[in-house]
């Protein structure tokens, strides 16, 4: 059968590291209540940085992983929600700074996106309009947060993941993806200049706002279900996935998951302790650093799963 593959990973973080404690020196918040309600202990923010910055190196390092060189690729798409520009996208600004040619554009699917930018890639190179992309995940979130509303600010990190992505015999089996429109007013970041009057009347602050467990039942009622429904159209079973990879959010959704599916945790990796909820660039950020620890074989089958504001959601089941 000829499918995709992801055959190299990389990722860049800003340098600048925002510990718990070091909110609660200005926001009336704690570590403890931080990480027993989110599991997340320390975040990367950008200072001089922008986001198109986060998706070069990141992008910089996956090409250089591959063993490719920048003319081996024809296909960037860049999954982000806190965009430098309205346009250029930023995948044409990581063409313009790695010297790669052909089709370069972004999508927007706030934390689902990387799986959405991963299946329109797919899509591409086995429908032969691409043979080889990079697939990246790329926020600065810490830009589109207010840094005095302690109940969405402690929540989020900046970062980018990148994939590269070629045509092979074995990798991605099954994909799923869905969205509720009707569902988004719990999760939004408006444009200041450009509201549109949809949400207007809810008087949005000009920042991100969010119904908190209005999203936590939403991902512990979804993630399971696009879980069910991507074994269910390949017939595969539970047991014989390694690992569940899924947004990195927050640990208690990924405990509720784990319990729901009734598998060990132990399968659903983590590293939102140290990076927060990354929104797009989270999977693809966790799967270099499974990659990086050798805990990714060939032979492995993983799945991903996003979800996010939209309400967008997503899945795909992958050998490694
Ligand atoms: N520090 C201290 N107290 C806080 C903080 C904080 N950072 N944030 C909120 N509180 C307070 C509230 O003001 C409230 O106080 P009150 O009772 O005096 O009014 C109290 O804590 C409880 O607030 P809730 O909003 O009810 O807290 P909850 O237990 O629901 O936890 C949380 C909030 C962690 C956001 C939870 O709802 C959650 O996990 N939701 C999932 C949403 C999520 O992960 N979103 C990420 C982005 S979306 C995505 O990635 C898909």
């Amino acid at each position: 059968m000829k499918t995709t593959r992801i055959i190299a990973t990389g990722a860049y973080l800003p340098k600048c590291q925002v510990s718990n404690d070091d909110l609660a020196k200005f926001i009336d918040t704690s570590d403890e209540w931080i990480a027993s309600r989110t599991g997340i202990r320390s975040r990367h923010v950008v200072r001089e940085e922008h986001c198109s910055d986060l998706a070069v190196e990141a992008a910089r390092e996956a090409l250089k992983n591959s063993g490719y060189q920048a003319s081996d690729i024809d296909l960037i798409i860049v999954a982000t929600c806190s965009t430098d520009y309205n346009f250029p996208n930023i995948a044409c600004l990581v063409q313009k700074e790695l010297n790669i040619g052909g089709i370069a554009f972004d999508v927007s699917a706030a934390c689902s996106g990387y799986l959405v930018a991963l299946h329109t890639a797919h899509t591409y190179i086995i429908t032969g309009l691409a043979k080889r992309a990079i697939v990246i995940g790329a926020e600065a979130l810490s830009r589109l947060v207010d840094w005095k509303d302690r109940t969405t600010c402690v929540l989020f990190g900046d970062g980018a993941g990148a994939t590269v992505l070629e045509a092979s015999n074995q990798g991605i089996l099954a994909l799923m993806q869905g969205a509720n429109g009707a569902g988004g007013d719990c999760l939004i970041s408006p444009n200041p200049n450009q509201l549109s009057g949809l949400y207007e009347k809810n008087n949005l602050p000009a920042y991100i706002s969010m119904r908190g467990q209005d999203v936590f039942k939403f991902a512990v009622t979804k993630v399971p279900e696009c879980i069910g429904e991507l074994l269910k159209e390949r017939e595969e079973n539970l047991d014989d996935i390694k690992y569940f990879v899924l947004h990195q959010a927050n640990s208690r959704i990924l405990e509720s998951v784990a319990k729901r599916i009734k598998q060990p945790i132990e399968k659903f990796p983590m590293n939102l302790d140290k990076v927060g909820n990354t929104s797009a660039a989270s999977i693809p950020l966790l799967l270099n650093e499974m990659n990086r620890k050798g805990m990714l074989n060939r032979g492995d089958k993983i799945v991903l799963a996003g979800f996010g504001a939209g309400l967008t959601w997503g899945a795909t089941l992958l050998t490694w």
